[in-house]
């Protein structure tokens, strides 16, 4: 086995098996795993994942799951840092290898930490996509609310692909296809290529930008209801804007207008 190689050849603790990987650009892949049986999880929340080192000692990150809770199996998105620990090797993880997965769920990212609302938005950056993959394809979002608005903005066309493929695949989805039509509102921007929307999710949101080319209503604390996951920068300047737009930050345990999660700690690769 080569350094770069997962460790697969010892017998790892809550081992899945790899069933599906898709890279989509240099420093980003997708792929799918087995689903323990009695692993439960609402859509939106994470687990730790990860792979034995050289030395046979467990690497392990947090991960959003990307598939919805009534999938049969796992989905993951993810970054891959070249000198990562964890992703410098699990960039190479092929179909049949296995990884570790704990099963034990958590997060801020779910339905039940926002009050009642009429419209969700779901802010992201790169990777934090994740969880709302897993949210666009619930259909507990589409029974909740009446407009569900993803905004995902990265700083190339390329780094959007996982997500416009997700969103253009629910239209014709047999389970939720019907519930999406009309419902879901997708609004991805570049910051650093030409496309044909542009500009960070902060600025579009303050300039109105979005609420005009949506043709919708400017947020308010009574029907707008926000889910924000990206680097830790983006999400404070996000809960600023949405701070200015009346919405107050909720939890599991106390729930608001809106809630946070971090699609990393770091300042980025
Ligand atoms: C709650 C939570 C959920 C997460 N969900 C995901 C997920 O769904 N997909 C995913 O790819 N990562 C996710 N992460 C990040 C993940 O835990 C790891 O940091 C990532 O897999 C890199 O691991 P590593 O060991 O290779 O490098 P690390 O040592 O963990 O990170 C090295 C550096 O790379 C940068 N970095 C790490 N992750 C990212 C990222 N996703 N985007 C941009 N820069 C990054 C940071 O600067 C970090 O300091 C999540 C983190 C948290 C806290
Ligand atoms: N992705 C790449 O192609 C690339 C290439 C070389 C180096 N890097 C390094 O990798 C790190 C992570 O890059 P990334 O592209 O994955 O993540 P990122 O820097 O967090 O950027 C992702 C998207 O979020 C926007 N954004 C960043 N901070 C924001 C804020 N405070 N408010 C609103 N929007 C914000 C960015 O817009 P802006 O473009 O306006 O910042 C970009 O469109 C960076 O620190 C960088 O040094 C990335």
């Amino acid at each position: 086995m080569n350094d770069a190689s997962p460790s697969t050849a010892r017998v790892l603790p809550d081992a899945q098996t790899v069933t599906e990987v898709t890279h989509w650009t240099d420093t980003l892949f997708s792929f799918r795993v087995t689903r323990p049986q009695s692993l439960r999880f609402r859509s939106g929340e994470f687990v730790m994942i990860g792979l034995l080192d050289e030395a046979g000692k467990p690497i392990q990150r947090a991960y959003s799951i990307a598939s919805p809770s009534w999938d049969e199996e796992l989905e993951f998105y993810s970054i891959k840092v070249q000198d990562g620990p964890l992703t410098s090797r699990l960039q190479h993880i092929k179909v049949g290898d296995q990884i570790i997965l704990r099963p034990k769920p958590v997060g801020t990212l779910v339905h039940d930490a926002l009050l009642p609302g009429k419209r969700i938005w779901f802010l992201a950056t790169g990777t934090g996509i994740a969880p709302f993959a897993s949210l666009m394809r619930d259909p507990e979002t589409y029974e909740k609310y009446d407009e569900v608005i993803m905004m995902h903005t990265c700083r190339q066309v390329a780094e959007l692909e996982y997500g416009r493929q997700l969103v253009e695949s629910l239209n014709d989805d047999p389970l939720i296809g019907e519930m999406v039509a009309g419902k879901l509102k997708y609004y991805p921007t570049t910051t650093r290529e030409e496309f044909h929307h542009m500009g960070r999710i902060t600025d579009n949101l303050t300039s109105g930008k979005v609420f005009a080319d949506l043709g919708i209503t400017p947020m308010d604390r009574e029907h707008d209801r926000a889910m924000v996951c990206g680097s830790l920068a983006f999400n404070l300047d996000v809960k600023a804007v949405l701070e200015g737009f009346g919405l107050r930050e909720g939890a599991n345990s106390e729930p608001l207008e809106y809630v946070v999660e971090k699609a990393f700690v770091g300042d980025g690769v």
